[in-house]
């Protein structure tokens, strides 16, 4: 049997890069699979391979969309196991230049995204662990970065509004792990260092920018979306149901050296 067979799974972000990766893997794994992203569109590759997976448009900023999701998973699935607040945004402006404008439209993404989503969908989790017993748990991965911890602006460029939105989201994770480990949900981050997605695509694009990203990364690769998936598999199911308010670091090695 596989590891997430006959559990139910949310993953925002869905359509793209590490979010399309993190559901493929669940599906693939056996879990029934809530889809959510900004753009629906970009879910039907999955939802025609998949047909335990349900597309759901959603902005994890707002938190009447984040309510309604919440409503659209009770209905296809009855409960919830897993939530990955995986949906986020870069931007790029110098610290002087950077309007208030653009500064609250990556922390909502970013922070306040994850916080709406995790509250919207806590019923539905303590629901999982009622529905599979005894010494179950529900899980939250949150998808910080290797930016929440040490500053390189892997975009590319300065970056304070994203490095701060995610030092936030990795103190919400150990703050909500803390609060949610009486109703035996565990909240933790795995957090990437340079993934090869649309949101890295043009740094990557670069041979001058690869080659001092090798330089620096002990396992001498750059990390594929199927790098994420995997930790988020791991943190997400029983496997890990003693780990609560941890990060993962799937960086090759980057943040060590
Ligand atoms: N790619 C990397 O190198 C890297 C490194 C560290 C962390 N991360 C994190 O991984 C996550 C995913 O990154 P990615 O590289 O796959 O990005 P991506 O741009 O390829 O995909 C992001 C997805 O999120 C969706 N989205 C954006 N805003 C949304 C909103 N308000 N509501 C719902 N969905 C929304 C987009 O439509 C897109 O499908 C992000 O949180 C990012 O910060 C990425």
């Amino acid at each position: 049997m596989s590891i997430h067979s006959g559990r139910f799974a949310a993953v925002t972000g869905a359509g793209s890069g590490n979010g399309k990766a993190i559901a493929e893997t669940l599906l693939e794994e056996g879990a029934g699979v809530a889809l959510l992203d900004i753009n629906l569109g970009s879910l039907t590759e999955i939802t025609e391979k998949y047909p335990r997976a349900i597309a759901i448009e959603a902005n994890v900023a707002d938190e009447g969309s984040t309510r309604s999701a919440a409503e659209q998973i009770r209905k296809a699935f009855g409960r919830l196991d897993l939530l990955v607040n995986n949906a986020g945004i870069v931007k790029g402006a110098t610290f002087e230049e950077l309007s208030r404008e653009e500064w609250d439209q990556v922390f909502a993404v970013n922070s306040t995204g994850p916080f709406l989503m995790s509250q919207a969908v806590t019923g539905l989790l303590r629901d999982g662990v009622a529905a599979r017993g005894e010494g179950a748990t529900s899980a939250i991965v949150n998808i910080t970065s290797v930016e929440a911890h040490i500053v390189i602006s892997s975009s590319g460029h300065p970056q304070i509004h994203y490095n701060a939105s995610k030092g936030a989201l990795l103190q919400l994770t150990r703050a909500l792990a803390v609060e949610c480990a009486g109703s035996k949900i565990r909240v933790n981050a795995v957090a990437p260092g340079f993934i090869e997605t649309p949101f890295t695509r043009g740094v990557l694009g670069s041979p001058e920018v690869v080659d001092w990203l090798l330089e620096r990364t002990p396992m001498g690769r750059v990390g594929q979306p199927e790098d994420v998936a995997n930790a988020v598999s791991f943190l997400g199911g029983e496997k890990a149901s003693w780990v609560t308010g941890a990060t993962l670091f799937v960086d090759g090695g980057w943040t060590v050296y």
